[in-house]
């Protein structure tokens, strides 16, 4: 992706804020009524963006918001864009880099996953610790564009553990419980069959998706620090008896919607904080 493309995009955006936002968030399945907290924001559809694919899926609006979140500045995307739908990684993960240039730092990036590990239920939330990319693929394949990151990104904190603590403490504070977990990312659309949620979990994975992972990845390589949570939907496949639908997905976020918002408000209030005690 040349670096025209991005800075096109960049400069679209920039000509309709007028604050310079340091937090980036992407809302997942069904958790785009978050933006209804926010103040003074200004909405910007994907489709407008130069460059900017299309969002497709039901329960992705396809816009930004950005503006205040408890009084936070902040850079919000309405939906997101999936390897499944038939986009490039480069495409999937286009909006982190612009990101990048409007000047984010940290990026939180949620999801709506199938729970694996024996603790979790439907409606958990959970922090991801870390993940395994089952994708068969990667956003940084082709040349590397040094302007962002180095050739081979070192990934052994992904998920910054600073963030991490910030996002316990304030769960702790809230008395929302938090699990914690490995996020594996699947290419999609399908649901996983239980065999391959067995092997998911002899792997070490805790939580299964289609989304997240590309993300993370780009944002790690840039430099970005990533928080990542997971909005446990459903039991994966083989786990629980009823058979999976996109429909019960949607329903569990809205359950513990009341919740997550209050959860994301606080993290991103408290990770407000530190970046302006630090710059
Ligand atoms: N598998 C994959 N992706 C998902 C699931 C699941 O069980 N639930 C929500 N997104």
């Amino acid at each position: 992706m040349e670096s025209t493309l991005y800075k096109e995009a960049v400069q679209f955006i920039q000509e309709k804020i007028t604050i310079k936002p340091k937090i980036g968030l992407i809302l997942g399945s069904g958790l785009g009524v978050l933006t209804d907290e926010m103040t003074d924001c200004v909405t910007i559809p994907y489709e407008t963006v130069p460059h900017f694919p299309r969002a497709t899926v039901e329960g992705h609006a396809g816009e930004w918001v950005i503006g205040k979140l408890s009084g936070i500045d902040i850079a919000v995307m309405k939906g997101r864009f999936h390897f499944y739908e038939g986009h490039h990684q480069k495409q999937v993960t286009f909006p982190v880099r612009v990101m990048k240039y409007l000047g984010i730092r940290n990026l939180i990036v949620t999801n709506a996953a199938g729970g694996i590990h024996p603790n979790f239920s439907a409606g958990d939330f959970m922090l991801i610790t870390d993940h395994l990319n089952l994708m068969g693929t990667n956003p940084l394949i082709g040349p590397n564009d040094d302007r962002f990151g180095p050739r081979f990104p070192d990934m052994s904190e992904v998920y910054s553990l600073q963030l991490r603590m910030i996002a316990k403490r304030a769960a702790q504070d809230l008395q929302i419980p938090l699990q914690e977990g490995v996020y594996a990312a699947m290419v999609g659309p399908v649901y996983e069959t239980p065999a391959e949620v067995r092997m998911i979990a002899t792997l070490g994975g805790d939580a299964v998706g289609m989304s997240t992972v590309p993300e993370a990845i780009v944002a790690n390589h840039s430099g970005l620090s990533v928080l990542g949570l997971s909005v446990i939907s459903n039991l994966a496949a083989g786990i629980q008896k009823e058979k999976l639908s996109h429909q019960e997905v949607m329903e569990t976020a809205k359950q513990v919607r009341s919740n997550f918002i209050q959860l994301i408000k606080k993290i991103v209030f408290e990770i407000g904080e530190k970046t302006d005690e630090n710059g």
